[in-house]
């Protein structure tokens, strides 16, 4: 897969390279390349936003600047998925990360301030997507979490048990994984369900399907 970042802020995306699951996948899996609006945009002295049309507070990302930087990087608008993070976007849940991860490209366009002028997310972007129902105040935690989400289900990038089942997985029918206990088997009287300790696998499987909760 090849995933563009665009952002004000590429140095929030420079250590995933050194972590899994990106880095596990960096080169093979994974082309990553992340672009700043402020080197592409065709405006004077780095500008790339301006003030709010009617009025009102807070600077909004300039539809101008977006399109130059695409022009720069694909020559003009790419066909792939682009996805803007917006918290008025469809909320991420596992099921749009299953789409998104069988893209062969992707692009993700953060804002900051009071957001993107709308038409960007009209005529640039495919999808809107949000993190959730809050504001943060910009897109760069919103798009490492996508970035997150997705390349850990590219081959290789997590040890493959851990990856497929897991909570929201198929393996689990969408539902909340089992709970997970480590040494020490006792701390402070807090103590490891038996059958864990029990060795016997069929047992666990059961005690752990049990425990498997849906979501509701
Ligand atoms: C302060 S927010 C803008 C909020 C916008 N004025 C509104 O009321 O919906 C600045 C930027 O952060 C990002 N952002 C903030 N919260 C987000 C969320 N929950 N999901 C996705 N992106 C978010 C978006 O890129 C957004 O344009």
């Amino acid at each position: 897969m090849r995933l563009d970042v665009f952002t004000l802020i590429p140095e929030a995306f420079a250590w995933v390279r050194e972590r899994r699951p990106v880095a596990a996948v960096l080169g093979t899996e994974l082309d990553l390349r992340v672009f700043n609006y402020r080197d592409t945009t065709p405006l004077s002295a780095g500008q790339v936003d301006d003030e709010p049309y009617g009025g009102g507070p807070g600077m909004v990302l300039r539809v101008d600047v977006v399109a130059a930087a695409f022009e720069a990087v694909y020559g003009g608008v790419p066909d792939h998925r682009i996805v803007a993070l917006t918290p008025a976007g469809r909320q991420l849940d596992q099921e749009l990360v299953e789409e998104l991860v069988a893209e062969p490209a992707l692009t993700l366009l953060s804002a900051r301030f009071e957001g993107f002028d709308q038409r960007i997310l009209d005529h640039l972007c495919t999808d809107a997507v949000s993190i959730g129902p809050y504001v943060l105040s910009g897109g760069e935690i919103p798009a490492l979490a996508v970035l997150d989400a997705v390349v850990r289900r590219l081959p290789g990038a997590v040890r493959e048990e851990s990856g497929e089942v897991e909570s929201f997985s198929h393996a689990l029918d969408g539902g909340i994984e089992y709970p997970h206990y480590t040494r020490p088997a006792e701390f402070q009287g807090w103590t490891v369900p038996d059958v864990l300790l029990s060795g016997n696998h069929a047992r666990i499987e059961d005690w752990r399907r049990e425990r498997v909760r849906s979501v509701t």
